[in-house]
């Protein structure tokens, strides 16, 4: 199948048969989403990989009992930070030092760039760092759909009895978003075989060439 095809073959699972994702793909799965990029390059974002069946028949009881959390082989919860530090800041600019083997009096123009996101409310950091979070969310997704591994974008749990749950208040974390991932069970998912709905083309897209 070419990117396409998996693309369509992909679809918002609702029932997953339990059966679990190897190391290869899950590993695939989170090194895509390490790959995604993020504004100024900061990953203001943590991915927690649940797969303690304890744990996730308290998550599932947070996710209006939606089945994909119990039946899923993983679930990956998308967290954005909820505050952007000096720290966090410092700790990214010695990275790129580390990574690319230069000096920090180099990286010192592009420090002072980011220094002020420090000083904004940590509402509009905690915003800004979800919607990067998003877009690993899309590579997720894509990369599962790439290891024929089944994935459901999911909002629909309670956000605030989550971060409880999983102490991520203390860690400066904020659950955004859920990713299980598995296989489909073509017997009881009713989506299984549905059609994709898509606005068309022409409504999608403004050509200005
Ligand atoms: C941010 C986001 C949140 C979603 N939340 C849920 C959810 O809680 N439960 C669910 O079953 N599907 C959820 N969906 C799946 C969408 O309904 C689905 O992606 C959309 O209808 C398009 O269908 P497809 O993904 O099967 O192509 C969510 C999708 C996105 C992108």
């Amino acid at each position: 199948m070419n990117l396409i095809e998996k693309l369509n073959w992909r679809y918002a699972t609702k029932r997953m048969n339990g059966q679990v994702v190897s190391d290869s793909s899950l590993n695939n799965i989170l090194e895509a989403m390490q790959l995604a990029p993020s504004s100024m390059g900061l990953q203001p974002f943590t991915f927690i990989v649940i797969s303690n069946k304890e744990l996730l028949q308290k998550i599932n009881a947070q996710a209006c009992q939606q089945p994909q959390i119990l039946e899923a082989s993983h679930v990956i919860v998308l967290a954005a930070w909820k505050s952007i530090t000096e720290k966090s800041i410092n700790d990214y600019i010695q990275n790129i030092a580390d990574t690319r083997g230069t000096t920090l009096e180099s990286l010192e123009g592009f420090k002072n760039m980011l220094l002020p996101m420090s000083k904004r409310t940590d509402e509009v950091n905690n915003n800004w760092a979800a919607r990067q979070a998003y877009i690993a969310l899309g590579f997720g997704l894509v990369a599962a759909a790439n290891e024929g591994v089944d994935a459901t974008p999911m909002e629909g749990f309670n956000p605030v009895a989550l971060d409880e749950l999983l102490g991520l208040k203390e860690k400066n974390l904020g659950s955004i978003a859920l990713m299980p991932v598995g296989f489909r069970n073509a017997e009881s998912d009713y989506l299984v075989n549905t059609k994709k709905v898509r606005r068309d083309k022409k409504d999608l897209f403004i050509f200005m060439s």
